[in-house]
Order: C-alpha cells, then structure tokens, then sequence
C-alpha cells in the first residue's frame, strides 16, 4: 500500500511520563504501529511549550509520517506553521483540544463528571471539593461541567491541584477547610496524593471523606482502599488514535472524523454512605 514517506516513524507528544495514563495510552498506540511496521518515537513536552515546539519541527524535519498529540502545550499557531503547512498527518487527543483541525478522537468527560457526581450524591454527599487545576486543559473543564449538572454551585468546593501526585497532596490543606465530605480528585494520580496527604493529617477514607478518581489507572486496584474511579478505555483509546491516523496516512483527503469512546464508574472502596 502507498504511504507518503519511507520513514515509518509515528512522533506522540505527551504532557507527563510519570503518569501511568500516558503509559498506557502508549502501550494501545504502540500496540497497532508494531503491527503495522511503525516505529513509536516518544517525546515527553513536561508541560514545556518550547519544548514541545522543538520537538514538533524536529520530528518533521527528521521525516515522521505522522504525529500523535496529547499535550495541550503545543499551540495551534505552532501545528499550523509546523505540521499543516506541510501537509503532515496528526491526529488530537486528551489534552489537546479538538478543534476541527484535524481527526479527532475523545473521551466523554462530561458524562465521566456527571457519574463521578451522581455516585456522590447518592451516598448522601451534599458538599463536595474537587481537586483539579485552575488553567485546566478543556477535556478536563469538561468533567467539571458534568459535576455542575448535578451539584448546586454553593455545594462545589473548588480546591487547586496540580494533576500529579505532589499536586493531591499539597491540595488537602485546603480540602481540609472545607465542609465537603466528599472529594473528586480529576485524575487518579492527585487522588494519590490525596491518600498520602489525608493519611498524615489522621483522616481516613472513606470514613472521613470519600474519595472518587479518574483515569482509572492499574494503581487504583492497590491503593488501600481500592481506588473508586471513572474509567477512561485508555488502552483501546491508544489503539484507535494509531489506527485513525493511518487511515489518514493513507488517505490524506478524507473528511475529519472524530470519535468519541464511553467511560464508566468503577466503584471500589474509597467511597462510602454519609452516615
Ligand atoms: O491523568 C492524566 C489526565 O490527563 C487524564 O485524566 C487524562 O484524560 C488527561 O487529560
């Protein structure tokens, strides 16, 4: 079959390595570009937009067939100058806003922070905090206005913190001035951080407060106690963004598709009855 250049090389931009979702999310690219005779070259952009810039010329200028982007820190001006204006596929994920520039492919957030919610509010919370970034990526607002379709503004807490563990950890100060009996930690990596943090101030989960993730990454099942989360098909996700993109790759004038995969609650034992 006919493929634009010989390099067989597919460049994926991603925001944070330590994050087991990106390493997942790898192994479901990889996964399909193995198959297929591609080669997976990582660049990890540490939320470092020249960094990202960099690589993005780089890689074009090393001949990639195609790019995968995950991080929000690669710019559109930058995409346009670099990737469009050469004619290169890429195809958006996660982080990176779908804009209409492109395939697509995304996940359905808004539902993810609705269910997260509703569970809550179903076991009796009625004040809740939510641990997530102020200058949060878009698919991130999104579960946010989720949560909001099933929580009154005044029962919403919203607590800084980075999405990292270091970031749920340093936020439980401040969760702790709260009336919230509940937490929603927007990815399970600051729900970490929160075990860590709650476990030094003496709190306990879910007696103290029920904590609710997402991601859902393989960690959840050995937090003690196991990690509720709302599971995002990470693996599958991978392997569909590399298969869109080389249908792209073979076929550079099709129409944009994007796609959109379900996410679904996984409840474990960090959430509990208001008693
Ligand atoms: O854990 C990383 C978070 O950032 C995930 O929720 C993923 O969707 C990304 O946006």
């Amino acid at each position: 079959r006919m493929i634009m250049k010989e390099s067989k090389t597919i460049g994926v931009l991603i925001p944070d390595i330590t994050n087991p979702f990106f390493s997942e999310l790898i192994r479901g690219i990889e996964n399909i570009l193995y198959k297929e005779n591609f080669i997976t070259m990582l660049c990890n952009a540490d939320l470092d937009q020249e960094k990202e810039d960099t690589y993005l010329r780089e890689l074009t200028r090393r001949g990639v067939d195609g790019f995968i982007i995950a991080s929000s820190a690669i710019s559109n001006e930058s995409i346009n100058a670099t990737l469009k204006a050469n004619g290169h596929p890429f195809i958006v994920l996660d982080q990176k806003k779908a804009e209409g520039i492109s395939d697509a492919i995304i996940t359905d957030d808004y539902t993810g922070g609705q269910l997260a919610a509703q569970h809550l509010k179903e076991l009796g919370h009625e004040q809740i905090a939510i641990a997530m970034p102020k200058n949060a990526p878009a698919n991130i607002q999104k579960r946010l206005s989720g949560v909001r379709s099933i929580y009154g503004e005044e029962q919403i807490d919203l607590v800084d913190a980075e999405l990292s563990k270091t970031g749920g950890r340093a936020a439980v100060p401040a969760v702790l001035k709260t009336t919230a009996t509940a937490i929603f930690a927007i990815n399970d990596e600051i729900a970490l951080g929160l075990y860590l943090g709650l476990s030094e101030a003496g709190k306990k989960i879910p007696a103290d407060y029920s904590v609710i993730g997402y991601d859902n990454i393989d960690m959840c099942e050995y937090m003690v106690p196991q990690l509720t989360t709302i599971a995002q098909p990470i693996f599958e996700l991978g392997q569909i963004t590399a298969k869109m993109l080389l249908e792209r790759i073979e076929n550079p004038s099709k129409d944009w598709e994007e796609r959109m995969l379900p996410v679904n609650l996984i409840e474990r034992f960090s959430t509990a009855h208001l008693n």
